[in-house]
């Protein structure tokens, strides 16, 4: 079995010490990722871009990997800057303010008119949008009520890319085929879990995430268009490390880790769901054409052989500590 070029369309690499733990578990396996920018303070200049960028670089050392940057939406941000700084990004990311972690400086209330300038600004120039689609309504309700908002910004801004970030609701499936340009990122684990997984017995603080994992109906509709490889979906792990401390407290940070083991679950799915036919284009295929872009070559060798999950790396704990998974990597080959 074997993945080429894997793309993931969504990740947290972090800074600091987090970036030089847990970078390389991604490129390793992937040929590119798209970068999200929530950092404190988030990144929102070209200057921070592409520092970000080289210090993404240098905690990846040898590994052959495109880090796909994308910049923190303001609705300041006017033509002449987003030209100015426009082959520097692949996407800009928009978050409602203060919905997850460090989006205190998001968009507050989605008046178009309001956000009109940069949005078209980013329609002009083929600039993609990514959201975190959740409202601060009731927390099993808050993707379904943004829908509404995915809708008035596709109509409004007709040529501008939308992509809706890790969904996790059938009524999110539903919109991708409503309107041409709304497409989707699916996580791993919105795949594999319910929110029963979550919360249904003891609180298991390492699966929760934003938005949470939601009803069964939901993850079978998830199921069905990542399975089937449906073109306006690609996937995105939203691996988003927090130090074993910030998960196992009161007041646990929301995000699972994913990267090391994002592949050979995703292996293990399509071959449950026979489906393996598709993975190639969930993984990598349908990326290439939503976004435009053509990654590096890089080819990952699986094998059905059991792999434990480590309990930790370093100070993170990933998905599935401790427990075994059908697939292993066995050989990464480059070139
Ligand atoms: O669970 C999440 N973690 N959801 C997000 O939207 C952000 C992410 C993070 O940065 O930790
Ligand atoms: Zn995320």
């Amino acid at each position: 079995m074997q993945l080429t070029a894997p793309l993931d369309m969504h990740l947290h690499l972090r800074d600091g010490d987090m970036l030089q733990n847990i970078a390389k578990a991604s490129a390793q396996t992937f040929s590119g990722a798209i970068i999200m920018p929530n950092l404190v303070p988030p990144v929102s200049t070209k200057e921070e871009v592409i520092a970000y960028k080289e210090r993404i670089l240098a905690a990846i050392g040898d590994e052959k990997f495109t880090p796909y940057m994308t910049l923190f939406f303001k609705p300041s941000y006017d033509k002449a800057f987003l030209e100015s700084l426009r082959d520097e990004i692949t996407a800009i990311k928009l978050y409602p303010a203060g919905i997850t972690t460090n989006s205190e400086g998001g968009v507050s209330g989605f008046d178009v008119e309001e956000l009109r300038p940069t949005l078209e600004a980013m329609s002009e120039l083929n600039i993609p949008l990514c959201v975190h689609g959740e409202t601060n309504g009731f927390v099993m309700d808050r993707e379904a009520e943004f829908v509404s908002i995915y809708e008035r910004l596709a109509n409004a801004f007709p040529k501008l890319k939308i992509i809706m970030e890790h969904i996790t609701t059938k009524e999110s499936v539903k919109a991708l085929d409503k309107h041409e340009n709304l497409y989707a990122t699916i996580t791993i684990h919105h795949l594999l879990l319910t929110l029963d997984d979550v919360a249904g017995g003891m609180l298991q603080p390492h699966l929760f995430c934003k938005p949470i994992a939601k009803r069964p109906e939901d993850r079978e509709a998830l199921l069905k268009v990542a399975l089937e490889a449906h073109p306006k979906v690609m996937f995105g792990s939203d691996s988003a490390p927090h130090p074993k401390h910030a998960k196992e407290n009161c007041g646990c940070a929301a995000g699972v880790f994913t990267a090391p083991i994002a592949l050979q679950l995703l292996t293990e799915l399509f071959e449950k769901h026979h489906a393996l036919n598709n993975i190639q284009a969930f993984v990598s295929g349908n990326a290439q054409k939503i976004y435009g872009i053509t990654p590096r070559t890089k080819t990952i060798i699986l094998e059905k052989k059991p792999f434990t999950v480590p309990a930790i790396y370093n100070d993170v704990v990933p998905m599935y500590a401790n427990e075994t998974i059908a697939y292993s990597i066995k050989d990464i080959q480059h070139g």
